[in-house]
Order: structure tokens, then C-alpha cells, then sequence
């Protein structure tokens, strides 16, 4: 049996031999993660999420990402408005599949730790320790109020989320029933049955962007998700990780650096250019990207125009991810300057996930392994 204490780095994919991980971001939600009319928009129906989930299995895809998703952002589209629930969603796909991770988004405050811990439970032994958390705070205000529940301000949030997490820490370790004493969680004989599959405990990670989110990740992950696709230097990304790691390092932790990305591969860099300028420019649902910007109190308003045109286009492909835009050279190319910058992997989606995986699994996968940066992928 391993050491609970080494959280999951030896039983499960996102500790496998690859040294840029990738994994499939959005697939729970309607329309992925591009805000686009185009027909061929993400169904995120079950049976395309599970064809999915075989082909990114058996094509030796890392780990499967969804979004925390409660209420859509209106548009034509109604993006994102059809969600799986993620960790309902998670036991699905890992009773179907045999490799990778497939995580549920949750976000602490809209359920009570011991349940939470309990459904991970779950999840994990459905997936023989495949299970990972991706735990966040919330930010969209009208979700909160669907729940009854009140968004706290930045700070309480992780201040909450600290405790939660504390609480889920207690319920998965073997121990006699425990009491928890915070400022915001009080409970007392707490008790959970059985421990996380195998004697490790699901891999966990965070998307914090503040200071603060980070110093929780860095604190409490076994990775952080950074976005740094908005006119980051090489540069800054080496610097950024590099800093992370060091916190990490500092209370004594190893951290893995993740970050975002949205890929438009074609035999043809033209032919990507013109998909992307069609599906994301042309045929975006600029009602539902208004929506959310003004969510985020990023108007014409509060921003030059110039400004904010390029946070509007940015938005609609992949709500701000890196835009990898190319013929498979170029994708890989690009992949490959994320892990000489040192990050451990990233999480990428696209306008059709079906129907874009397999040319991109053929084609740039097999260019990664050459570059040492991937085993050889399974074939599909
Ligand atoms: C990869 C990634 C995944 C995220 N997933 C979700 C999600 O599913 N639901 C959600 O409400 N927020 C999600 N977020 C938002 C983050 O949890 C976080 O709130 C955001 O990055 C802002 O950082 P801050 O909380 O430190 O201000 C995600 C962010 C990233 C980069």
C-alpha cells in the first residue's frame, strides 16, 4: 500500500511518463469553451461525452477537465446553458474508461464538505484512483443567488474554502471521528467511510488568478491552473512557474504548473487561420461574450475600444485560453515552448471536440513524442 502522505503521484496518469501532460477542458457544457453560432458547436450531449472520453482514453490523453457550471450566459447560443453536474459527470467517464484522470469542478461553498468528501470517495473507487478535484470559489454572482447562497468577498472566499478543504483532508484520512472548530465550519463527530481508493488521496488542484487564489493552491494543490495566454512573454511564463514552484517549495511542497488553451489544427495553417476567423470572429455569440465580460464589469465602458475588442475576441475562443492556431507544426511548436517554460501540462479544448481530437491526436501528439516531450500516443 502507498504512503497517503504522497498524494496520488504513483498510481495515475497525471503522473505518467509524459512531460507535457494534456488534457480535454470544457467538454460538461454546451458549446465547450467557444462562444461561436456555428452549427457544429459542442452538443455536450452524454453519448458525445462519452465517445469522447473513450477516444481521449484510448488515445492516451492525461485527464479530462470540466467546468463548475450552474446557469448559462444567455446569447443566441445560450452558451454554456446545458451543463453536466462535474463530479456526477466524472463517475460516468471513469466507469467507461481505463487510464486517464477525469476531475470534477466543484465549488466549495455551494455543498457541505463531508458530502463533498464522500462523492470523491465515490469517484475515486469508480475510477480505481483516477479521480482528481478541481475546487473553486465561484465568481458569477447570479449562480450563487440560484443557490440561495451569497458570493463572499475575494478574501472569506478562500478563507471558506480553506476550511472545506481541511474538512475534506479529515474525512478522507482513517482516523477516530473528528470535530472541526473553524470561523466559518463547525461539526462535530465527523466520520467517513470508506478512505480513498488505494491509500492515496485525489489529486487536487486550483485555478486561483489572485494572489491570494494562489497562495491557497500553493498552500493545498497538488497543481495550479494559470492562464497565461493574455500577452505573457515567454519570458514571464518561465518566471511565473519558477515562482510557484519556489512558494511551493518553501512549505515544502512540489506544485504542478497547468495552464489553458484552445487548439484550431488543420492540415493547413490557412485553413486553421479561416476556421478560427470563421467560428470565433464571424459566427461568435457576441451577446453571450457581452454577458460575461459585464459579469466581470469589463465594458466600453471601463475599457478603450481597442482594449476592449481584443479581451472580446479573446473571450469568445476558450473564455481566455492560448490560442493554438496552426497546422500541426505550429500546435506542436507551440506546446513545446510551454514545457520548455516549464509548466507540466495544459488543458485544451476545441469548437468540436469529436471531430477535432482524432486529427489532433494523429498528428501532433506523435510530433511531441518525437521532441521526447510525450510517449508514443495509443491509436484511436
Ligand atoms: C483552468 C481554469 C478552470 C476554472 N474552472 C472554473 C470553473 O469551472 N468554475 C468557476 O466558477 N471558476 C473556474 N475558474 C476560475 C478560478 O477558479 C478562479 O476563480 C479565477 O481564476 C480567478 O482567480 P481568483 O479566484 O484568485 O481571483 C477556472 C479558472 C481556470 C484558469
Amino acid at each position: 500500500m502507498l504512503a497517503r502522505s504522497a498524494s496520488m503521484r504513483e498510481r495515475i496518469a497525471m503522473y505518467n511518463a509524459n512531460a507535457l501532460k494534456i488534457g480535454v477542458f470544457g467538454a460538461n457544457c454546451s458549446s465547450g469553451r467557444s462562444a461561436t453560432k456555428v452549427p457544429e458547436r459542442w452538443s455536450a450531449s452524454w453519448e458525445d461525452c462519452l465517445a469522447l472520453a473513450r477516444m481521449a482514453d484510448a488515445a492516451g490523453i492525461d485527464f479530462m477537465l470540466p467546468i463548475g457550471r450552474w446557469k448559462g450566459y444567455g446569447g443566441e447560443t445560450d452558451y454554456q446553458g446545458a451543463t453536466f453536474e462535474t463530479v456526477t459527470w466524472a463517475c460516468g467517464l471513469l466507469a467507461k474508461t481505463e487510464r486517464l484522470v477525469v476531475f470534477g469542478t466543484v465549488h466549495a461553498p455551494l455543498i457541505p464538505p463531508l458530502i463533498a468528501a464522500k462523492e470523491f470517495v465515490t469517484a475515486d473507487h469508480i475510477g480505481e484512483g483516477r479521480f482528481g478535484l478541481n475546487l473553486v470559489c465561484g465568481w458569477n454572482e447570479g449562480e450563487f443567488e440560484m443557490f440561495g447562497a451569497t458570493l463572499r468577498d475575494h478574501e472569506a472566499r478562500y478563507a471558506y474554502a480553506q476550511e472545506w478543504l481541511d474538512v475534506v483532508k479529515l474525512a478522507w484520512s482513517p482516523r477516530e471521528d473528528f470535530d472541526f472548530a473553524g470561523q466559518f465550519i463547525r461539526l462535530r463527530g465527523g466520520r467517513a467511510y470508506p478512505e480513498p481508493y488505494g491509500g492515496t488521496c485525489p489529486l487536487i488542484m486550483n485555478a486561483g488568478a489572485s494572489p491570494t487564489g494562489q497562495a491557497f493552491a500553493i498552500r493545498n494543490c497538488d497543481a495550479l491552473f494559470s492562464n497565461v495566454s493574455r500577452g505573457i512573454s515567454f519570458e514571464e511564463t518561465v518566471q511565473h512557474v519558477a515562482n510557484v514552484r519556489a512558494l511551493a517549495r518553501q512549505c515544502g511542497r512540489e506544485i504542478d504548473v497547468y495552464t489553458v488553451g484552445v487548439v484550431t489544427c488543420r492540415p493547413a495553417a490557412q485553413e486553421a487561420a479561416d476556421y478560427y476567423r470563421h467560428s470565433i470572429v464571424e459566427h461568435a455569440d457576441w451577446a453571450a461574450v457581452d454577458n460575461i465580460l459585464a459579469m466581470k464589469n469589463i465594458t466600453p465602458q471601463t475599457h478603450s475600444p481597442e482594449e476592449f475588442r481584443r479581451i472580446r475576441e479573446h473571450q469568445a475562443n476558450g473564455m481566455g485560453g492560448l490560442p493554438l492556431v496552426g497546422d500541426p507544426d505550429m500546435v506542436a511548436r507551440d506546446l513545446a515552448q510551454l514545457a520548455a517554460a516549464g509548466l507540466t501540462g495544459i488543458a485544451v479544448s476545441f469548437v468540436n471536440y469529436l471531430d477535432e481530437l482524432p486529427y489532433f491526436c494523429a498528428e501532433v501528439l506523435p510530433r511531441l513524442a518525437r521532441a521526447g516531450l510525450r510517449e508514443e500516443p495509443g491509436a484511436i
